[in-house]
């Protein structure tokens, strides 16, 4: 039998495993493969390997990005600065005398990662470990030790201006479950203010609007989208700290489109005349209008969410009042037939706009964020993440993070409007009716039509007068 030739490794091996595929050339490094000189697979220790800086070498910035971002998906980022800061003291170790051109790109490299990931931060021990290096780093090279200083001190700050959001969201939170009596029943309800008695000009509520919408994708950290997939993948042995949630602030952010919805929803149910009720769809359908213009494509499609919600939808007479020229020009906007495609057009267009603005208000974009998850999930589900080899596929990889960092930059932009304090107040405390309760009051609004919604409104009154009499 023929002897199998020795299984080579490293750069030599490049003729022996080059071969055509398709029109590029697919080679072999070891452990890692390329095609067309873009890296596709690799063993999880050939990339944590590749992610490690030497005296001549730094990895690509792409690379540290795509590999920082999505190696949570096979192990903790702990785990992971462990084994980056053992290799980097094993060479400062074995190559004496030249440990000083290493430390200036290992600090590089840890000021990307408390930069564009500091929430893996909130972790102790990610802590300890960046202060060991401090010290590590420290022996023989001041000017490192100093960037070292630096990095944590701007990282501590992140975070806790991380903490005081979180706070801050909480505390919201809890105001606006406080659900005052006169909210309960419709009649009641003239004691709360309506949202045209706190700002009557569309542009000036689509201008808050969008600063809630940019304050909050502010918070969310890149690697959020990512850990919502990891924490339910069960090969992994890490779930405990998964487990947690660290996808606060995605979270916090999705239920914000909910209330906004409801809160559309609430405006519109709750006036007693009719004319009323459609004077305020008239007046969201201006504000969705200027959201569209803005380029605050969540606002938008939370308000069409809001105004096609069944308690609204049914008003059929409030309706009849109303122009709705304009919503239905929006709402083909926003379709979900062909796979959102006139979205995904409009939302191209604010891209294009934002990458060659003069001003900052050009380069708003704000997209429909439960698509973006969505995408970002399905990218996720329909492709593994390991090959049969037991490689990991890194062409996936290079997608993920292609599409979390076009979210990057969305989320930089600073929003350049004035703020109003109570308007913005309002929006995000004042009480929203339940989904219950907004089918009772589009009821008193315009009575059942048929007998379904004759029994749908009985058995409501029953179950709220039971919550009402606290059983
Ligand atoms: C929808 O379009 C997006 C973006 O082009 C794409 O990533 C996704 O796979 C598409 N989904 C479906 C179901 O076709």
């Amino acid at each position: 039998t023929p002897k199998k030739p020795p299984r080579k490794t490293g750069e030599s091996s490049f003729l022996a495993n080059a071969r055509l595929y398709g029109h590029g050339i697919t080679a072999s490094y070891g452990e890692m493969c390329y095609h067309d000189n873009s890296l596709v697979s690799a063993s999880l220790e050939a990339l944590i390997q590749h992610l490690v800086p030497t005296v001549d070498y730094y990895p690509d910035r792409s690379y540290v990005f795509t590999f920082l971002l999505s190696s949570r998906l096979f192990l903790h980022p702990y785990e992971l600065m462990t084994r980056v800061c053992h290799l980097c003291v094993e060479q400062q170790r074995s190559g004496d005398g030249i440990q000083n051109h290493v430390a200036p790109k290992l600090v590089q490299l840890l000021t990307e990662w408390t930069e564009t990931f500091p929430y893996d931060f909130r972790d102790e021990r990610m802590m300890r470990c960046l202060k060991d290096m401090t010290h590590h780093v420290a022996r023989g090279d001041e000017y490192s030790w100093r960037a070292m200083q630096q990095m944590t001190q701007r990282l501590i700050k992140r975070l806790s201006a991380l903490g005081q959001y979180e706070e801050a969201v909480a505390a919201l939170n809890t105001v606006a479950m406080e659900r005052p009596a006169s909210l309960k029943s419709k009649q009641a309800s003239g004691q709360r203010s309506d949202v045209l008695s706190v700002c009557d000009d569309p542009f000036v509520l689509a201008q808050q609007l969008t600063h809630i919408e940019l304050d909050r994708l502010s918070f969310i950290g890149p690697e959020e989208f990512i850990q919502t997939f990891a924490m339910k993948d069960p090969l992994e042995n890490h779930k405990g700290f998964f487990r947690k949630r660290k996808t606060s602030n995605l979270e916090a952010y999705v239920s914000w489109f909910n209330r906004l919805s409801y809160l559309v929803a609430t405006e519109i149910c709750m006036p007693v005349k009719k004319k009323h009720r459609a004077r305020i769809i008239e007046f969201f359908i201006d504000v969705a209008q200027e959201c569209f213009n803005i380029g605050n494509f969540n606002s938008l499609m939370a308000i069409i969410t809001g105004m096609n919600m069944s308690p609204v939808a049914r008003l059929k007479k409030t309706w009849s009042k109303v122009n709705t020229d304009k919503f239905e020009i929006l709402e083909h906007q926003m379709d979900p037939s062909s796979n959102f495609s006139n979205y995904r057009t409009a939302l191209r267009g604010a891209t294009q706009r934002s990458e060659t603005a003069h001003s900052s208000q050009e380069k708003i974009v704000i997209p429909f964020f439960s698509l973006l998850i969505k995408d970002i999930y399905f990218l996720n589900e329909g492709c593994a993440s390991r090959l049969p080899n037991g490689h990991i596929n890194f062409e996936k990889l290079w997608e993920l993070a292609k599409q979390v960092s076009e979210f990057l930059v969305w989320r930089q932009v600073i929003c350049p409007f004035d703020r109003d304090r109570r308007i913005l107040q309002y929006l995000v405390t004042t009480p929203i009716f339940s989904e219950d309760e907004l089918h009772l009051a589009s009821y008193e609004s315009e009575g059942p039509e048929n007998n379904m919604e004759k029994d749908s409104r009985r058995s409501l009154s029953c179950s709220s007068l039971l919550s009402n009499v606290n059983i």
